[in-house]
């Protein structure tokens, strides 16, 4: 950032230091001796990528993928959330998005032709589904749920019965539903993580869209994944050369080593999870803040509305601790009053705690302003 700021506003795990664990490096190193990552890989992606997240998806949700018929890796998991309505979605047709959300999730439909219908959550559900509240906005033109799990920017880990309702609903009123889990692979306090597409009737409808971006901590490598049925995965196959092309072959063989070394991962998930906790607090109690300890990834979501809008306290942050956060609003009508920071950036937990206690004292001040601070 211009001016010598500090950008807190990419959810990109460690950003801006360098974090490619050794294993990857030396593939990646040991690729360019070789030579041959100059080639494609295939449209449809690597097979022994495939393998490899096959393996890694039956472990965390017993799902049987065979790695020819339920996977397809993408250049990212951004335009595999596209890619993955794009087979549903004609111009007139409505998308129900849970509002806050990824803001990508409302866009998506729009540039598809369709409307997106958001559908509110609330802090005080602790962002849980009302279902009354998907019910209330379907219409004859509904054709799809897209929603973020974990949510971004909430952090939400959606529990059971909300999965449930969810997935009943949909099938209720025959919708495909897109599961967006970019930030599936860092849940915190031993929650349950429910995966929809293996409840009862749920494999026939959902796509599940993830990325090595977050959790493995490589946003810079480019790859996401989708799986599904093999009726949907047809489809998406047939158009994988038109619309991906392909995704990197270097970056292909980078996250293999690093989906394969486990230790890399559970260091990251202890460096994270201490991370949230430190930025929980050093930040909960500030006067006229309300913020809860993130459930799960790299991020933290504080209701600042007693100090001001999310423009005014972003721009205060700006100019007076020169830290960039995200405003609430790009996140729907419900981030209308907070903002996301994210908490997991910096590689050092020392850097990062400095740069809460920046946050911290700015709000501080703020709260003082309006006579919050007894
Ligand atoms: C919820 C969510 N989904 C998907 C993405 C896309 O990530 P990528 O394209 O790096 O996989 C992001 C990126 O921030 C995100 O926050």
């Amino acid at each position: 950032m211009k001016a010598g700021g500090d950008i807190m506003a990419w959810a990109d795990p460690f950003f801006p230091d360098p974090s490619i664990p050794e294993s990857v490096k030396k593939v990646l190193h040991e690729a360019v001796d070789q030579g041959f990552a100059s080639h494609y890989s295939m449209p449809i992606g690597d097979l022994l990528l495939r393998k490899t997240l096959a393996a890694y998806i039956t472990k965390r949700t017993g799902l049987t993928i065979d790695p020819s018929r339920n996977i397809i890796i993408t250049p990212g998991s951004d335009s595999g959330l596209l890619f993955s309505m794009m087979p549903f979605i004609n111009e007139g047709d409505e998308v129900l998005v849970p509002d806050p959300s990824y803001p990508s999730n409302f866009l998506n439909g729009k540039l598809l032709g369709a409307k997106t219908v958001p559908v509110p959550l609330f802090e005080e559900d602790n962002y849980q589904f009302r279902i009354e509240e998907f019910e209330k906005r379907l219409s004859p033109k509904t054709k799809m749920v897209l929603f973020c799990h974990p949510n971004n920017p909430t952090t939400t880990v959606f529990r059971r019965k909300s999965i449930e309702d969810l997935c009943e609903f949909v099938k209720k009123h025959d919708l495909i539903l897109v599961s967006d889990q970019a930030f599936q692979d860092h849940i915190y306090d031993g929650i349950e993580f429910v995966h929809p597409a293996v409840l009862p009737g749920m494999w026939e409808r959902t796509l599940t869209v993830c990325s090595i971006s977050k959790g493995i901590g490589l946003s810079g490598f480019r790859i996401g994944y989708i799986y599904a049925n093999d009726v949907i995965m047809d489809v998406l196959y047939g158009a994988a050369v038109n619309v991906l092309g392909a995704s990197s072959t270097l970056s292909t063989i980078g996250a293999i080593a690093a989906i394969e070394d486990t230790e890399h991962l559970q260091q990251n998930y202890i460096k994270l999870e201490k991370r949230r906790r430190l930025a929980y607090e050093i930040l909960h109690d500030i006067p006229g803040v309300r913020m809860k300890m993130s459930e799960s990834g790299i991020l933290s979501w504080l209701n600042i509305s007693k100090l001001g809008s999310s423009e005014e306290v972003v721009s205060r942050l700006m100019s007076e601790a020169k830290i960039l956060v995200n405003q609430g609003n790009p996140y729907g009508e419900q981030g209308k009053g907070y903002i996301r920071i994210v908490t997991g950036c910096f590689w050092d937990d020392e850097a990062a705690v400095e740069r809460f206690k920046r946050i911290r004292s700015v709000l501080l001040d703020m709260a003082q302003e309006r006579n919050l601070v007894n």
